[in-house]
């Protein structure tokens, strides 16, 4: 099919080109008055207006009848999300008003709130009805425009939850369009029942059984959770098996969780609330994407990770939601990138690269997904007119989508 009429064509790259770091952070390709063709929901070639009737001269022997007026709206990447907990079971909504009589993240935790409540409601929760659950969950993220995801676990704690969590994401993955990579986090939190150091052990040992069900292994590395140390013992095990690395650091504390989470060759380390000269010296020269979750700054009301700083070092840097019961009950990417802007003071550009292509290479999926590539799948936003990048951010509440396009299938077709 081809898509015409695009007013602004955004996110244009070079294939090959998997992230975005520093400077070109601040670069977005883009081609105004444009179509955009798709052929077996990758992206087959794109160019100006004034060049399609050659183009479709070209293709005509495709019998490609199939085509779809855009009125002059804006065509973007779907948004990627590297970084979600959706799979959970009911919802932390008393939490929250303990938040709001000025209980913090930890003490809520200490009370044996927090993580191990959600843990408690998912031990109850039947296998199909979290499935149902949280499909509502990964439904909405999608008609918002998010077209690849990445889904943890971490709310099981013993081997049967955590399996049960690890089914139910397996099959979010076989039942929707969208790309879904797999977490195994059974180091979340200490589940009940268990010592520390028992749990630690626990986690080691159920790695090879999840392994069969996850593209990647993480830990909450971080103040009252998991040290340095457990966590590279963790990680260790998980490359046995098999699995990259992403760790959640930084955001209690300065964990060292960066440090470890890059000497193992981490693909992410994420949160970073809290970071120092330390751990942008040690992510320079890596290939792990440092990743920033403003969604929970603004629930928790933490301070903002410095990406600003880590893009003017020379960084790359993603953004996700961090869509959890807990730190960040919204999957809204487009909020995520307006929190970006107005809150982290990145540009339009680079809040927008952050929540596509940078996004993607934070799950692997950066030669799939994430930009308009010949070649990557069509994920694509179709937006209202009138719209372009900033103003994504700008009005960061009015309603910008006209269709969403997953795997080149629109999601309401
Ligand atoms: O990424 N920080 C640890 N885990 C989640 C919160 C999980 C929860 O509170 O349920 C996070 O913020
Ligand atoms: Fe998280």
């Amino acid at each position: 099919m081809i898509i015409y009429n695009i007013g602004e064509l955004v996110g244009i790259v070079p294939e090959g080109v998997l992230r975005k770091c520093g400077a070109e952070m601040s670069e977005v390709g883009t081609l105004h008055n444009a179509w955009l063709r798709i052929e077996g929901g990758r992206i087959a070639g794109f160019g100006r207006m004034e060049d399609l009737s050659t183009s479709l001269e070209m293709t005509d022997s495709l019998e490609m009848t199939d085509s779809l007026d855009a009125g002059g709206g804006m065509v973007m990447p779907a948004f990627c999300d590297s970084h979600t907990h959706v799979v959970y079971a009911g919802s932390r909504e008393g939490e929250f008003l303990d938040k709001i009589n000025g209980l913090s993240y930890e003490q809520i935790a200490a009370r044996g709130g927090g993580i191990l409540n959600s843990s408690d409601l998912l031990h109850e929760t039947a296998e199909d009805e979290l499935y149902e659950q949280s499909m509502v969950r990964v439904r909405e993220m999608m008609s918002k425009g998010t077209g690849a995801m990445e889904i943890k676990s971490g709310y099981g704690l013993n081997p049967a939850d955590e399996l049960k969590m690890l089914r139910v994401i397996r099959r979010i993955r076989e039942s929707v369009p969208a790309s879904v990579r797999a977490t195994f986090l059974g180091a979340h939190a200490v589940g009940r029942g268990y010592t520390h150091e028992a749990y630690v052990q626990e986690v080691i040992d159920m790695m090879p059984q999840a392994a069969e069900l996850v593209d990647f292994v993480d830990v909450f590395c971080d103040k009252g959770f998991f040290s340095p140390e457990e966590t590279s013992r963790i990680l260790t095990e998980g490359a046995a098996c098999g699995l990259r690395a992403k760790i959640h650091a930084n955001e209690l504390a300065v964990s060292g969780g960066v440090e470890v989470g890059v000497s193992h060759g981490a693909l992410s380390v994420d949160h970073l609330e809290r970071t120092t000269q330390a751990q942008i010296d040690a992510l320079k020269g890596s290939g792990t994407m440092p990743t920033m979750l403003p969604g929970s700054s603004f629930f928790l009301g933490l301070p903002y990770g410095k990406g600003k700083d880590f893009i003017e070092a020379g960084l790359p840097l993603a953004l996700a939601s961090d869509y959890n019961p807990g730190s960040s009950p919204s999957g809204d990417m487009r909020f995520i990138m307006a929190l970006g802007c107005v809150r982290m003071r990145l540009t339009p550009l680079q809040a927008f690269n952050a929540v596509t292509l940078n996004s993607a290479y934070a799950m692997g999926l950066s030669g799939e997904t994430g930009s308009i590539t010949p070649g990557k799948r069509a994920d694509v936003i179709l937006t209202e007119p009138g719209w372009n990048i900033t103003r994504l951010a700008y009005n960061y509440t009015t309603p910008f989508i006209k269709k969403v396009f997953i795997g080149g299938k629109g999601l309401q077709d």
